[in-house]
């Protein structure tokens, strides 16, 4: 297929774009670089350094390049900025969003797979967490991705728009090309293995005294490339009339914090300085994804285990310089 991937000069769309290459597609980077990386896109890949919101020129590009399906990464993700500045979360996950819509409208392009998250379910009363479970966002952040999983059903009625929403809970590890290159980080593993690498004074674990098996929040981490593949085979179901599905992408087993950074300690050989702080607001103690539609329906599941997910990430920061 011929493949868009807005937000792919980004962490987890630069990945998906050496998975697309690798399973023989074509693909075509759109991607303002607010966030992202020239060179996090691979050479093979084409490239245009293109805002969303610019309608008319997302439409020509996706005309142009023959377009037959386009993967939706490109967002902003922050939690906390979400709350304080929601109009800027508004106007980039749902306004610029619906403005790819509308390219792909114009451009006659009706498949569509998403990034979607974790975050649509706020603070679950369950876990592992079902598709089916309530979606009750509690920040900006899971309320914009929510409303623009809403429009794609009504795109899907009006349109006949063909969409796969992938509920990412925590994608974590790297590539040999690509990794983690946040700023800020906010992300736990990371986060960790800044302190290992001594650029960062320490690491803080926000709460030890959840109902969990040592206290502090367990969540669900899944290896970057891993997540990728379910990409490439969310594609393969957007053949059919009338497909509007969400799924969950976690490994259905989650990790506490203090399991992180064990697990850190012992890949890198460094001792982690650690420091602990109450808990923050509007932390779940536990977020572990069920993945049983998604093994289902497309028979994916993920190989790579916790230490294969820290043994990548810390190589990438040793080849990049990041850590030595
Ligand atoms: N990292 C995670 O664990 C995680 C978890 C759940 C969901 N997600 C979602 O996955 C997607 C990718 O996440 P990531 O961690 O790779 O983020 P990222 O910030 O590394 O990548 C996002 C990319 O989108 C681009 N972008 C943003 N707004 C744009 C616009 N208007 N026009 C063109 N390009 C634009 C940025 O420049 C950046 O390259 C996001 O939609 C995020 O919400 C990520």
């Amino acid at each position: 297929m011929r493949v868009v991937v807005t937000g792919g000069a980004g962490y987890i769309g630069s990945i998906v774009t050496e998975a697309l290459l690798e399973d023989g597609h074509d693909v075509l980077v759109l991607d303002n670089l607010c966030k992202g990386h020239r060179d996090s896109v691979l050479a093979n890949a084409a490239f245009v350094e293109l805002d969303l919101r610019e309608e008319h020129r997302v439409t020509k590009m996706l005309a142009n390049f023959e377009t037959d399906a386009v993967i939706h990464m490109a967002a902003f993700s922050l939690v906390g900025e979400s709350v304080k500045s929601p109009g800027k979360y508004y106007e980039n996950n749902l306004g610029a969003g619906v403005s790819l819509l509308e390219a792909m409208r114009s451009a006659r392009v009706s498949k569509l797979v998403f990034s979607s998250t974790a975050a649509v379910y706020g603070e679950p009363l369950k876990q592992p967490i079902d598709e089916t479970d309530p979606t009750v966002p509690t920040n900006p952040y899971g309320e914009t991705k929510l409303a623009f999983e809403h429009a794609l059903h009504w795109y899907a009625r009006a349109h006949d728009l063909r969409s796969v929403s992938l509920r990412y809970f925590n994608a974590a590890g790297a590539s040999v090309a690509n990794g983690e290159r946040h700023d800020p980080e906010t992300h736990l593993i990371p986060l960790v293995l800044q302190a290992a690498a001594g650029r960062l004074p320490h690491v803080t674990i926000f709460g030890t005294d959840y109902p969990t098996r040592d206290g502090t929040c367990v969540r669900d981490y899944v290896h970057v490339e891993d997540l990728a593949q379910a990409h490439v085979r969310a594609l393969a179901l957007l053949g059919e009339t009338g497909t509007c599905r969400a799924y969950n992408l976690g490994c259905g087993d989650g990790y506490t914090v203090k399991e992180i950074i064990a697990t850190a300690t012992e890949v890198t050989g460094r001792t982690i300085p650690v420091v602990t702080a109450p808990r923050r607001a509007g932390d779940p103690a536990t977020l572990v994804a069920s993945s049983a539609s998604i093994s289902r329906d497309l028979g994916w599941s993920p190989h790579q285990s916790l230490t294969e997910i820290i043994t990548s990430a810390w190589q990438w920061m040793i080849r990049t310089g990041e850590a030595s």
